[in-house]
């Protein structure tokens, strides 16, 4: 093993001002507690994106290695099977998964269970397991695939991607949010049955303080006005499960969803939720919620790609979910699909 590595790393230059590129750096600056592990692939999350342009409340000191998804193998166990990492601390507390090696708690590594790939999970990620906690809070609600369309808004995100795929996959009808109706040949290959697109001055967003009450649940990753419009147009003993801000941290509402007709709001988080949870959720999605091609929902790029890829997310114009690829050999040697 290498004893040194490279990482996409963010520091504080002169002036304070940001630099980001790739560096080289000592494995021993990972610590020496914990397990080691040689990332194979991670990911970019909004929250990636955040963290690279050196976001306050997300990167807690520099330098820094964002990526709050890693999947690879233990370098102390070559028999094991590969692992992956999302959320907790990684990306974030610690040195994250756009390095060769990351360091974490052992309780935070989960074994990628059979029935998916080191790529397909790294896919999925914090946006697959996001999507399946919000689906899993709708169907807690009594959200089911037989009461009436669901709404996923940010639809041609990373989480609102992964939700199209698994409530298709469970059998809803979904109908798609979006700011890029161009998008709709996309959306419809991942299984939405139909796709409204987003304007500025959309009533939902707007106006009276209820709408036509046409979905009966909804997965809302963006936030601020999207959300306070979703939730007046949902109907009677419906819930809305909610996990993003790209649109805005704050909305304004009204309390008549809940009180005239029942509505349920489910927060939704991925970063602290329990380990038993993941374990059921990650098992279910490399078995009986898995989406039939998960390639078609990603794009792979290396770590030079991913300074150009940052700033469209967060000008909200990427599309799909978007692998980061560590280690060629072992991309190579693991399956598109
Ligand atoms: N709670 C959790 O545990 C958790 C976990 C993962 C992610 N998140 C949050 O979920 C959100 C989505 O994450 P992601 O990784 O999927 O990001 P992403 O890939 O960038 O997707 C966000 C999508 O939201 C839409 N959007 C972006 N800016 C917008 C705006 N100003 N107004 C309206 N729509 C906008 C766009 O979709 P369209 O163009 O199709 O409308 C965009 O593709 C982020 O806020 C992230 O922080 C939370």
């Amino acid at each position: 093993m290498s004893e040194i590595f490279e990482a996409y790393m963010i520091d504080r230059g002169a002036n304070e001002a940001l630099e980001a590129g790739l560096m080289r750096r000592a494995v021993r600056e990972l610590g020496s507690s914990g397990v080691l592990i040689r990332v194979s692939f991670s990911s970019l999350n909004y929250k990636d994106a955040l963290a690279a342009r050196g976001a306050a409340g997300i990167v807690k000191r520099f330098p820094h290695v964002p990526g709050i998804d890693a999947a690879g193998r233990l370098v102390d166990d070559h028999e094991a099977p590969p692992v992956l990492v999302t959320g907790y601390g990684l990306g974030t507390e610690i040195w994250g998964g756009w390095g060769d090696y990351v360091r974490v708690p052992p309780e935070w590594v989960h074994t990628i269970p059979a029935g998916l790939t080191m790529r397909e999970a790294m896919i999925l990620g914090t946006a697959g397991l996001t999507a399946a906690l919000s689906v899993e809070a709708l169907l807690q609600a009594g959200v089911n695939a037989a009461g009436g369309e669901i709404l996923v808004t940010g639809a041609t995100g990373g989480v609102g991607t992964m939700a199209i795929m698994l409530l298709a996959r469970l059998g809803f009808t979904v109908v798609a949010r979006t700011r890029k109706p161009a998008q709709e040949a996309y959306l419809r290959s991942l299984g939405a049955a139909a796709i409204l697109p987003l304007a500025a001055d959309d009533e939902t967003t707007t106006g009276k303080a209820l709408s036509k009450a046409r979905f009966a649940g909804a997965i809302d990753t963006v936030g601020g006005p999207i959300l306070a419009g979703v939730l007046k147009e949902i109907a009677y003993g419906g819930a809305v499960a909610t996990c993003g801000m790209a649109a805005g941290t704050r909305f304004e509402g009204s309390v008549f969803p809940f009180i005239l007709r029942g509505v349920k709001l489910l927060g939704i988080d991925s970063v602290q939720c329990p380990r038993a949870v993941r374990e059921t959720l990650w098992t279910r999605l490399a078995t009986t919620w898995k989406p039939a091609d998960l390639a078609v929902a990603a794009r792979a790029i290396d770590r030079q790609g991913l300074g150009s890829a940052i700033t469209e997310m967060l000008a909200g114009g990427r599309t799909g979910r978007t692998l980061v690829v560590l280690d060629p050999d072992e991309a190579r040697s693991s399956p598109q699909e």
